[in-house]
């Protein structure tokens, strides 16, 4: 499966999917990375492991039309099949939502539909757990749809919230439950083992 990674920032979602493909867990092809942002460490991981990457934001355009124009050539052009969000703040052109329905996957580090949607991303979404005094934490995979943190959900896994945590602690243990399982659903995606039946995604051969 030819999978193209957008990220923005650290970029170690994107990391630990290029350790589980060089590990032979996960057979998926990344073709190709997109980032908003020149300066993310993302680019890095590109680089180094001989990833094309393209450095395409919406302020480089007039229109959302010529931004959306920018991506979907550039996804075309390598073929991709998947779409990956690893860390990515931007929201995505509805035409390239529409071009690749239930092709495009998100990671979101809580348990949606709680603390989700739009301001709720990165640290801000630690905070906000932490200050409601929620018990429970953790990771949702889905499909993206025109709604932020709102299509169908493909994965989730919860992390305990610790008495002792600060957002930092928070993140930390969230996003090593990312690693762990984020390519797990991806690998089921690229084995045909995920069918979506409106909001339900359901897995038909699963190991999780
Ligand atoms: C991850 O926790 C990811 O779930 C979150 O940003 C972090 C990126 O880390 N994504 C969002 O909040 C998207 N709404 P990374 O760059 O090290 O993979």
């Amino acid at each position: 499966m030819r999978c193209a990674i957008f990220a923005s920032g650290g970029g170690s979602n994107f990391q630990a999917l290029i350790d589980k493909k060089t590990s032979g867990r996960l057979r998926a092809d990344f073709v190709l990375m997109i980032g908003n942002n020149s300066k993310a460490k993302a680019f890095d991981r590109a680089r180094e492991n001989n990833i094309p990457a393209l450095h395409i934001a919406p302020s480089h355009f007039d229109t959302e039309e010529l931004y959306a124009d920018k991506l979907g050539a550039a996804l075309k052009e390598v073929d991709t099949q998947l779409i990956i969000l690893a860390g990515y703040m931007k929201k995505l052109p509805s035409s390239i939502i529409t071009q690749y329905r239930n092709r495009i996957v998100n990671i979101h580090p809580a348990l949606l539909p709680a603390f989700g949607g739009k301001g709720m991303y990165g640290m801000n979404v630690h905070k906000a757990v932490l200050e409601y005094g929620a018990k429970l934490s953790g990771i949702t995979v889905h499909f993206v749809d025109e709604e932020y943190d709102q299509g169908p959900v493909i994965m989730q896994k919860s992390v305990p919230v610790l008495d002792g945590d600060d957002p930092q602690a928070l993140a930390d243990r969230v996003l090593a439950a990312e690693h762990e399982n984020y390519w797990q659903a991806i690998e089921a995606i690229a084995q045909g083992k995920i069918r979506v039946d409106g909001r339900r995604v359901i897995w038909t051969a699963s190991n999780v």
